[in-house]
């Protein structure tokens, strides 16, 4: 037996999944999906097979008309159920007829009350990282790519769309195929009232009838976006590029879809100001879909090559140094994540092991962070036309492939040696913290922030300020910060009505850590209104580590639990017991 995935019961000694069928209906009063689902294998076999599935009901496996015997083994926390099959000799492909739970945890089911429009429901998916086998009985491994066709059975008033191509639309009943092969953790949907507007020839905006005009005015620039991915990456391999906005409980910022990007919605800001959010998960249709980690404990090889991808990107649309800025930004939230897991530093490696974690949990910035600095100190010694010329080579030797950090070393050294050992790889890759050679990044407008060291700025420099400008600004203050310098800072500066969430958080974050309630209001309101971790995270933080507002945040969470997706629910409960226990 050979599992080389710490997350998956998949074993590569036994048949492997290439495509699978799906015909899933929807049942939106019990929360439930009734399915089957044919996996088809790369060729045919016979004997055990051994596939992830997440409190799924298993109704029957067949091979033809042939019933198989199947074990669902108990659950392993955090991993689920090992669904074991034992496969005649020769088998190409079994059907499998099954139910989702109501708490299958790659599904939010919405209620009227929890969308835009107030009156349809809603539900989408979330399978990375591991979440997939809540849905669907498969080798949950970003090792095994599958292509897959899907048929959505809906109720009639509801639009369904899928991150792979539509093949079929009726009221009611939606098709789906995907030729690319995909890891599991890319497979999506969503189903809501949904309208769409064209951007591009392969560019559409999806979202609730009443945000899609300003979610169309906010990606309006997504082709010059994917024009200089393309120019510096490759020929974009995924034929279409459609964004759906998502409802505000999205527990995340983007999510990489290939053919569909979901977006949280707190990206309209209205001034396409945090539209970098959408060059990363572009970049990712190069860097994590093409080229994908093979489990989780190289995680850093599809974010840290993202962040690197992202603002390339930014540095070819905006100039140098709005990327330059951005990196700086990056430098200081990786020096917080580092700071976050002092009790477990082996976590600030690149190269992790995760063998009974679950990801969820070790989710953090540094592989995207760190992973970055680590690319661009290889970047700064082999100079840029060389690093270039072998980033070229990476994401054609392993197009739609899955790698390891070994595979990385090896084939790094082939085509820049010696370059590893030049900025200590070893350090970067298995060394805690940020290695002491890491070059800080340096830019004129972060030496002008810097030289500020956390006094308010003159009214026309800071009207000047783009969010990135403010952000740092703000993470540079020392909490507490005085009286004076908050409620000039929600008075003068207007930030406590701020529509950047970045730039509005950061300031949130550091009125509660200076005890100023006078953004308490403010506070409450998103976190009533947005689901997204990056921003509950340091509010129910900060609420929960002063004493003064630790009842608040405890009230809060109480009030909101039931609205916040459950992956984002499991997060603020950390949280609070990290900060219970001091
Ligand atoms: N793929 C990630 C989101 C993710 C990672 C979901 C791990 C589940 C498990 C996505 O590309 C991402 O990185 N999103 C960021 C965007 C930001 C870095 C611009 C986010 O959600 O904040
Ligand atoms: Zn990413």
């Amino acid at each position: 037996m050979a599992r080389r995935d710490p997350h998956s019961v998949t074993d590569d000694t036994q048949v492997r999944t290439t495509s699978f069928a799906l015909h899933a209906t929807l049942d939106f009063a019990a929360k439930t999906i009734e399915a089957t689902v044919d996996l088809v294998f790369a060729a045919p076999g016979g004997g055990t097979l051994d596939l992830d599935t997440r409190d799924l009901t298993i109704h029957s496996v067949h091979a033809g008309d042939r019933a198989l015997p199947f074990t669902l083994h108990p659950a392993v926390e955090h991993y689920g159920s090992k669904l074991a099959i034992e496969l005649p000799p020769e088998t190409s492909t079994i059907r499998i007829a099954y139910r989702t739970s109501p708490d299958a945890s790659a599904l939010q089911w919405l209620d009227p009350a929890q969308t835009r429009g107030g009156k349809l429901p809603y539900v989408f998916t979330q399978c990375q990282a591991i979440h997939a086998r809540s849905l669907v009985p498969l080798q949950d491994t970003p090792a095994y790519r599958v292509t897959f066709t899907a048929e959505l059975i809906v109720p009639k008033d509801l639009v369904a769309v899928m991150a792979a191509a539509a093949t079929h639309a009726e009221p009611g009943r939606y098709r789906f195929a995907m030729n690319q092969p995909i890891p599991p953790y890319l497979f999506a949907f969503a189903v809501g009232d949904l309208v769409s507007k064209d951007l591009s020839p392969r560019c559409r905006v999806w979202a609730e009838p009443s945000l899609v005009e300003a979610a169309a005015w906010e990606f309006a620039d997504v082709e010059a976006n994917i024009a200089a991915a393309e120019s510096l990456f490759g020929p974009y391999d995924w034929e279409r590029f459609d964004i759906l906005t998502m409802p505000p409980s999205f527990p995340y910022g983007g999510m990489e879809n290939p053919r569909l990007t979901f977006i949280t919605p707190t990206v309209i800001a209205g001034d396409r100001s945090l539209v970098s959010v959408i060059a990363h998960e572009l970049a990712h249709s190069w860097t994590g879909n093409l080229v994908t980690n093979a489990n989780g404990e190289h995680f850093w090889l599809n974010e840290g090559f993202t962040m690197y991808a992202e603002r390339r990107i930014t540095e070819a649309l905006e100039g140098v140094e709005m990327a330059s800025l951005s990196a700086a930004l990056g430098r200081r939230e990786l020096e917080e994540s580092i700071a976050r897991f002092a009790k477990t530093p082996e976590m600030t490696r690149l190269r992790t092991h995760l063998s009974g974690q679950d990801p969820d949990d070790s989710y953090s910035l540094i592989p995207y962070e760190k992973g970055f600095f680590f690319l661009a100190a290889i970047e700064q010694h082999v100079g840029r036309p060389e690093f270039e010329r072998w980033l070229r080579t990476y994401l054609t030797e392993f197009r739609f492939g899955a790698i390891t950090t070994e595979d990385f070393i090896a084939h790094i050294e082939r085509g820049m040696p010696g370059a590893l050992a030049a900025v200590n790889a070893d350090a970067w890759l298995n060394g805690e913290g940020i290695p002491a050679s890491a070059v800080p990044p340096r830019s004129r407008r972060l030496d002008a922030i810097e030289a500020l060291a956390g006094n308010l700025p003159p009214k026309e420099v800071a009207t000047a300020w783009n969010a990135t400008e403010w952000t740092l600004f703000l993470e540079s203050i020392a909490a507490p910060a005085s009286e004076a310098t908050c409620r000039a800072l929600h008075a003068d500066f207007a930030l406590t009505a701020s529509r950047n969430y970045d730039v509005l958080v950061a300031w949130l974050s550091l009125a509660l850590r200076s005890g100023f309630l006078d953004v308490m209001p403010r506070v409450e309101e998103v976190l009533g209104s947005v689901g997204r971790m990056k921003y509950l995270r340091p509010l129910y933080t900060a609420l929960a580590v002063e004493p003064m507002t630790r009842e608040r945040a405890v009230s809060q969470f109480a009030k909101h639990r039931e609205a916040y997706h459950p992956i984002a629910r499991q997060m603020v409960e950390r949280v609070l017991a990290a900060s219970a226990a001091g």
